[in-house]
């Protein structure tokens, strides 16, 4: 172990972020993915909309953000991996060493997340060659037929999850600055532009009016249990918090980096997106005639209607489509870099072996996953087939369960000068997170947590 190495030293052997700007958008590139533009419209959709997207946006605020920050904190203050990152503040400020062991929890459950993450990726990629094509003239049933056939289909999900994992596997290998910062300053600004045309295409051509209606009309009958779960999952995952991944990238960060300030613009962007994806595919739901509680194929099995008919709809697909893999790329790269971090810091793997190694198993596992919607519908454990259990478990358990105990751990544990050392907030906007993070967001995560398991 290498509590020994003080903040300094380890500065000097990393790598780090060349500037705030920089930090900014991988930390964007992170959070902005599938999970906006894929997840959370199905999401929204089966889960009754407007009370959905209520929820979510109160368990971004009072538990997302909070949690954010004391990642970065805790990955800056330490230097290191998620698992060494506890293991040293816990250290440092006297705690039990079981503290230091939270960090493998989030370990797993980026692993289980990056395993299906890159099948999901897979089919978008699929798309985009199919968007190549041209989707002239598809008709709704052709639409939901081509993404049933896609799943149908164990080969064509084996290729292209095949080819995710060696381009996320390509960029880690080459260090942080290097790789990551590089795939990801031009790729966020493209996608907005994209969604905005489309929004603007929706307002003309599609139901827009009907989305707005779904997503914001205040609907509380429609909160329950399950919504409120999903709710809280769906914004860990969009903000990759609970994952180890905002440890380990505010370890590369300078310390002269305002963290809560830069954190609320990775909020705000990653919102945004999301809701636009939302607004345009529930304008197109609506005007097509189509449920929203599609599941998890109401992304692919709706827009290819929007392009077939949008003028320069081909263009704008296929950019579409080659803009979510990107966002899903450097998704993926952020769920790579806490593992291989770890493999490289606490049990000396060189880099290539240790994204070769993880890229290896995330393969094997990501292609059960594959054969989970065809050749082994039939093998489940909980009644979840491979692809759901580790949507599930990650999501449903391991995620809230690291964010709680992340909540708990900076709240209560911490010394609080190591805290206020490294946020240097004012008064004001120190007690505020201080409180969320003592108290809103473990209650919170806690009573959603009890509740779902009666
Ligand atoms: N936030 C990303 C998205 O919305 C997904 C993601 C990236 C993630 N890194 C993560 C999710 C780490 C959980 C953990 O697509």
């Amino acid at each position: 172990m290498s509590i020994e190495i003080t903040a300094n030293d380890a500065v000097a052997t990393r790598g780090h972020w060349s500037n705030r700007w920089a930090f900014i958008l991988v930390m964007a590139g992170s959070a902005v993915g599938l999970g906006n533009i894929w997840r959370f419209p199905y999401m929204t959709g089966s889960n009754g909309g407007s009370a959905f997207v209520l929820v979510y946006l109160a368990c971004l605020l009072a538990v997302g953000f909070s949690l954010l920050v004391a990642e970065i904190m805790l990955g800056r203050r330490a230097r290191a991996n998620s698992v060494t990152s506890f293991a040293r503040v816990a250290h440092e400020s006297g705690a039990h060493p079981l503290w230091g062991k939270v960090g493998w929890l989030s370990i797993v459950s980026v692993f289980c997340i990056f395993s299906f993450y890159t099948v999901v990726a897979g089919w978008v990629m699929e798309y985009t060659m199919r968007a190549a094509v041209g989707f002239a003239g598809i008709t709704a049933e052709q639409a939901s037929s081509g993404f049933k056939t896609l799943l149908s289909s164990p080969d064509i999900l084996i290729f292209w999850h095949t080819v995710f994992v060696l381009m996320t596997g390509g960029v880690v290998i080459f260090g942080v600055t290097k790789g990551i910062e590089r795939a990801n300053c031009f790729m966020m600004p493209a996608l907005f532009l994209i969604l905005v045309s489309m929004l603007a295409y929706t307002m003309f051509s599609a139901d827009l009016p009907a989305a707005f209606n779904f997503m914001f009309r205040f609907d509380i009958e429609k909160i329950n249990q399950s919504v409120i779960l999903s709710a809280l999952g769906q914004a860990f995952f969009t903000l990759s918090v609970g994952n180890g991944t905002m440890i380990v990238y505010g370890s590369y960060l300078k310390s002269e980096t305002a963290i809560p300030r830069t954190s609320l613009y990775v909020v705000a962007a990653d919102t945004l997106i999301a809701i636009m994806a939302g607004l345009v595919i529930f304008a197109i739901v609506f005007a097509q005639g189509l449920k929203p509680d599609f599941g998890p194929g109401l992304l692919l099995g709706t827009l290819p209607l929007a392009f077939s008919t949008m003028p320069g709809g081909h263009l704008l697909g296929f950019s579409f489509f080659i803009l979510v893999v990107f966002a899903a790329w450097t998704s993926s790269i952020s769920m790579l870099e806490p593992l291989a971090a770890l493999l490289i810091e606490r049990f000396q793997f060189s880099r290539k072996k240790a994204v070769i190694s993880i890229c290896f198993c995330v393969w094997l596992v990501g292609i059960a996953a594959c054969l989970s919607f065809n050749h082994w519908q039939d093998v489940t454990l909980f009644g979840l087939g491979a692809f759901d259990l580790l949507d599930s478990l990650s999501g449903k358990i391991l995620m809230p369960l690291s964010g709680f105990l992340i909540a708990i751990f900076c709240g209560w544990i911490v010394k609080r000068e190591v805290v206020r050392s490294e946020l240097r907030l004012g008064d004001t906007a120190y007690f505020a997170w201080e409180w969320t993070i003592r108290i809103i967001a473990p209650i919170a995560i806690l009573a959603i947590g009890i509740n779902a398991l009666q």
